[in-house]
Order: C-alpha cells, then structure tokens, then sequence
C-alpha cells in the first residue's frame, strides 16, 4: 500500500475555482493511471466570499491545520468586494509567511506549439527559471500609516533585508542553476540607486559564489534586466532577485511565453518544515470569472511542480508530457492562448492525452 498524499486544495477567488477543480480532475486522472500515486484532497473554503461572511479569509487555526498536510494547491486571492491587501495578507502571504516558503519559483518556458511575442525566437532561447525571494524584501509587511486624512499624513513601507534571507535565497537559486544543463545564474538588484541592503545583497554574492564554482554567476540592474529579458533571451538561465523586482521580472516572463495563463509557481519551504504551496500565476481575473474560458494550463504545470516537489517525478513528467501534446496539437486552447476552447475542453484534453504520455 503507498501512503496517500494529502493535498489541501484552497481555491480562493475569481477563476481560483475553476482552475483548482480542473486541477484536482486532471490529478485524479493521472493517479488513475499511476499505480504508485495516491493524492487525497481536503478542500478548504477560505477566500473573500469567506471573509465577507466571516470577517477573515481564513481560519484562526487554518495555519496549524495546513501544517498536517503534504502540500497545498491553492487558485488565487483577491476580490474587487474586498481591498487587496486586505485579501492577500489575510490569506496566500499569511501562508507563505507562516509555513516559511521562502523561496518562489517560476519556470519560464515557450511550451511547443505556442508563440510568445517575441519574433523569431525559439524554445531552445526562452528557458529560464525565475527565483523570487518571497518572505522579506520590499514586501516584508513592515511600516506603517500614521496622521491619517491630514495633510501630514504619511505611510511607509519598510524593506527589511536580512543577511540569512539573502543567502538562503542565493543558495537556493544556485543550487537550481547547478542542477540545469546551462549552470547559469542571473542576480538581479538595484545596487546603485539603493545602496544599502541591495549593496549586501552583492556583498552576499561574491560570498556565496565561491562555493559554486561549477555555476557562472552575474549580476544585472533590474531596469537593464528588462531589457536584456526582451532583447537577448538566449543569455538567461536561472534568475534570482528580491520579492518586488522578481513579481515585476515574472509578469513579464510570463507574457514572453505567450500568457500569462500558463505560468506556474511554486512557494517552497526547501528545508520540508512546512507544506510547500502551489499555484498559478494569473491571479483572480474577474473579467472573466464565471464564463468557463480560464486558462487551466497554469495550475497543471502548477501541479507538475507539486508532484516534482512530492518526489513524483515519473508522474510529474507524464502530466507535462500530457499538457505539451495538447499545446503542440494547438486544437484546444483557452482565448487567452487565440483559440476558443472553454477550461472543461482543455482539461478533457490533458486526460485524454495523460493515457498516450508514459511516465
Ligand atoms: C504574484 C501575484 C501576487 C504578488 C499578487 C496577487 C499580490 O501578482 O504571485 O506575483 O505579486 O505577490
Ligand atoms: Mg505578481
């Protein structure tokens, strides 16, 4: 008997529902056909609908009860009912925070058969993995707003970096660009206009890279890495940076490979303390909620990360597998990616394709 994988399924706002049913389907399938996976879910109903009848998005002891579980599938958070902040504090950057998920991780990928914006350039040049430091930084969640309505107002929202959450992140990316074909690591800051913490963050740098000779490092300024991502793709591997330059940095990664989605994340806690948390990109997207075109490639690759992460490569790689033979074919995609396919015809799609995809 293979002990199940107990999975909590968190689909929050917006299209979060869709796609997280989708998800949950296309895993339920792939275990099916896969002897050796078992995956039970626990859905959780948090989010802003809960939060406008609870006064909370989540739980008072929903952190304690997500530490019992393996991992977490979560949709997206945020509702034009409930101010964002409030929204997002209240629930995904409570959970990174609380379950210590420091490191984001957001592969960037043209997958076969679909066309980013980029003319002429090909898979084999739009390959990399950003690594988004996601428990300090810019969004640390420090500061405050005092003298509020007068014209002495003032708010602040401090950058808190620390010397241990810049190396971990480090090693963390270098350990990944070791374990890619390219061993290649970007280090984006903005030392020169902030030349303190982004100073230590270079510091840092030149410390830790002695211990990966195997790996080349360089350092970019975040305002020439937008450029450099545009202009010469082909030159990045593996990206690291803080919180607010890598969301910025992965947005625009994201619309390179053609939409926004597709892209996957995860928040890992490396060290396995806590459940590590798995999610697309895209965010709520009320524009389109309820109509049943949301892009559901997002939370499958979202899912792939999450077996990979689970030790489920076999599996992992058949659902990729899977998911590229439906991109390549290009006869059932979502509006988003110029077709006109709903999310039930793509996920239909990714399970038929599951069957003629080995593990
Ligand atoms: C992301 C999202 C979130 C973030 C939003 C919803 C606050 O854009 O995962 O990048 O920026 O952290
Ligand atoms: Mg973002």
């Amino acid at each position: 008997m293979t002990q199940p994988l107990r999975i909590a399924a968190i689909p929050g706002d917006g299209i979060g529902g869709e796609v997280i049913a989708a998800g949950v389907d296309v895993l339920q399938a792939l275990a099916e056909l896969e002897p050796g996976l078992e995956l039970r879910f626990e859905h959780f109903p948090w989010g802003s609908d809960y939060y406008l009848a609870h006064g909370r998005m989540m739980d008072a002891d929903g952190l304690a009860r997500l530490r019992a579980f393996d991992a977490i599938l979560f949709g997206s958070a945020g509702d034009p009912r409930v101010p964002d902040h409030v929204s997002l504090w209240g629930l995904r950057l409570a959970i990174c925070q609380g379950l210590d998920q420091y490191a984001n991780v957001r592969p960037t990928r043209l997958l076969p058969g679909i066309e980013g914006p980029l003319r002429g350039v090909t898979a084999a040049e739009l390959d990399w993995v950003i690594v988004r430091e996601n428990s300090e930084g810019e969004y640390a969640g420090a500061g405050g707003r005092v003298h509020q309505g007068f014209g002495h107002e003032v708010g602040i929202d401090v950058s808190i970096m620390t010397r241990e959450g810049v190396a971990r992140i480090l090693r963390f990316a270098f350990e990944l660009a070791r374990s890619r074909p390219k061993r290649q690591l970007t280090v984006v800051t903005k030392s020169n206009a902030q030349r303190h913490a982004m100073v230590m963050w270079d510091a840092i740098h030149d410390e830790v890279k002695a211990d990966y000779p195997d790996v080349a490092s360089d350092r970019m300024l975040v305002d020439a890495m937008t450029t450099r991502m545009v202009l010469k793709p082909a030159s990045l591997d593996v990206i690291v940076a803080s919180n607010l330059h890598a969301d910025i940095l992965s947005d625009l990664a994201a619309a390179l490979s053609g939409s926004l989605g597709i892209a996957p994340t995860a928040n890992l806690n490396p060290e396995r303390r806590f459940p590590s948390m798995f999610e697309p990109i895209h965010g709520s997207a009320f524009d389109i909620m309820g109509k049943g075109i949301a892009n559901p490639i997002g939370t499958f690759w979202s899912a792939v990360m999450m077996l990979e992460h689970l030790g489920q490569a076999g599996p992992a790689g058949r659902l990729m597998r899977a998911i590229e033979t439906v991109t390549e074919r290009g006869e059932v995609l979502t509006p988003d990616l110029g077709g006109e396919a709903t999310t039930a015809a793509v996920t239909q799609a990714v399970i038929g394709a599951l069957a003629g995809a080995n593990s």
